[in-house]
């Protein structure tokens, strides 16, 4: 299965699915790194890594229509099976959304369908749980559409918000599962035991 990353900031979650497919916890090899942004952790981490990188945002594309088709042209290049949004703040283009349809995952920092939406990232969802008196937080993985944070749930997993906890404990917690969470989820498509909707590519871990 080769994964393609799309990521903005500092890019832990990318770095925790190399190190799992560099252990051989998960049996997936890390193909390509799109990033937004040319200061990125994630960029820094790619050429760390040997993974080929590329920046790709407004700057280098200023049309929308250019900037999706370039992004798609890159993960078909790279012979992308899995898109997986790592930290990736952007809305993805209809090309590359209808080409990898049902393949393109993400990582949202709360339980879903909860603290979604537009403005709720990082530390902005940690603010909204603790707000909100939330008994319970955690991690939800997703198949991305078109929206911010609404598409398909296909793993999650929770825990205690507790009496004292700051956004930043909080988010610290959370990060740390989410570390642990998204490669044993990866994994786990790749052995068949969740199963993503059909994209074209038509590969057998498919329905
Ligand atoms: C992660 O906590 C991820 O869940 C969140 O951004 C952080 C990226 O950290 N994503 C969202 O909030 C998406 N709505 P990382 O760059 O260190 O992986």
């Amino acid at each position: 299965m080769n994964i393609g990353f799309l990521a903005s900031h500092t890019g832990s979650n990318m770095q925790a699915i190399i190190d799992a497919c560099k252990s051989g916890a998960l049996q997936a090899n890390p193909a390509v790194v799109i990033s937004n942004n040319s200061n990125s952790g994630a960029i820094t981490q790619a050429k760390r890594e040997g993974i080929p990188f590329y920046h790709l945002s407004q700057t280098t594309h200023p049309e929308q229509e250019k900037l999706d088709q370039a992004i798609l042209d890159t993960l078909l290049k790279h012979d992308v099976d899995v898109v997986v949004l790592a930290g990736y703040m952007k809305k993805l283009g209809p090309k590359t959304l209808s080409h990898f349809k049902g393949a393109i995952l993400n990582i949202h920092p709360a339980l879903l369908p909860k603290f979604g939406g537009k403005g709720m990232y990082g530390i902005h969802t940690h603010e909204a749980v603790i707000e909100a008196k939330e008994k319970e937080s955690g991690v939800t993985i997703h198949v991305v559409d078109a929206e911010y944070d609404t598409g398909p749930v296909i793993a999650q997993v929770k825990i205690p918000v507790l009496p004292n906890d700051t956004p930043e404990t909080l988010q610290a917690r959370v990060l740390e599962l989410e570390h642990f969470f998204f490669p044993e989820t990866l994994q786990r498509i790749v052995l068949g035991e969740i199963r993503l909707p059909r994209n074209q590519r038509l590969r057998v871990w498919f329905l």
